[in-house]
């Protein structure tokens, strides 16, 4: 691996731009790849071997573009296939995403806590070691089965139907809300629509701060400027994906 190398960055759709975003902020100069595998989503009811599969396709791509490190911006890919991924290619360095479930243990023990995340992540083992260490025994789980898919399609009306059926029962009754996949904190305000004030919990800032950490712990952070381009991929060449996801890098 080569300091000047890139840094690839993948979800099953545009939601890890939530990740990337949080990663510019502290990694402005480095190069980056986003990689949207929009052909194979949602990864939330899929096997575990299919998203090896569909991970191990991303990771080749990335390798074979000089990528130094590895972002996995997918919760449910990270839970299912992070551990898979560094056994079989070692000497890369793979960043994975988790859902911020320890923080609500660290600041908010006492709270109502709703976790929001995919079927795929909430039946993990891994999501379920991390609930079992730190439940707080005020924590309902909420697998939101096809949620990701309709934020993909950025239609509003249908997101706020999807929210209203499924979160309006706990109106007024949470704390906080953990956004256990990278496409919900794009819908932050519409949750906030249904659920009253809550306080959200979101990985990506430690991830950032961890990705930067590993990168200058082995001696991999550039020294070009390249002032953070980004180069787009799009499993399925949709040019409209391309479009969202730079008008919300640049938002
Ligand atoms: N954004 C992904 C996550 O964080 C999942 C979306 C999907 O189901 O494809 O879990």
């Amino acid at each position: 691996m080569n300091k000047d190398g890139k840094i690839g960055v993948f979800d099953s759709g545009i939601g890890g731009v939530t990740v990337l975003k949080e990663i510019l902020k502290i990694l402005p100069d480095e190069e980056y790849i986003y990689f949207s595998d929009s052909k194979n989503n949602p990864y939330g009811d899929k096997t575990d071997e299919q998203i090896n599969c569909f991970c191990e396709n991303i990771v080749n791509l990335f390798i074979e573009k000089n990528c130094k490190a590895i972002v996995i911006a997918c919760n449910t890919a990270s839970a299912k296939s992070a551990k898979h991924l560094r056994e079989k290619y070692p000497n890369i360095p793979f960043i994975a995403i988790e859902p911020a479930y320890k923080m609500v243990y660290d600041y908010s023990y006492n709270g109502s806590t709703l976790v929001m995340a995919t079927k795929g992540t909430i039946e993990s083992e891994k999501f379920n070691l991390l609930y079992h260490k730190y439940d707080n025994h005020k924590t309902t789980l909420l697998p939101c089965v096809g949620l990701a898919d309709i934020i993909e399609e950025g239609n509003k009306e249908k997101i706020r139907e999807y929210l209203v059926n499924h979160l309006g029962q706990y109106k007024g009754k949470i704390e906080n809300v953990v956004l256990g996949c990278t496409h919900y904190p794009l819908i932050q305000d519409l949750i906030e629509d249904v659920l009253g004030k809550v306080k959200f919990y979101n990985g990506a800032p430690y991830l950032a701060k961890h990705l930067k950490d590993v990168l200058t712990e082995n001696n991999l952070i550039s020294t070009c400027t390249t002032k953070g381009n980004i180069e787009f991929i799009d499993s399925s060449n949709s040019t409209k994906k391309e479009e969202r996801f730079f008008k919300i890098i640049k938002a």
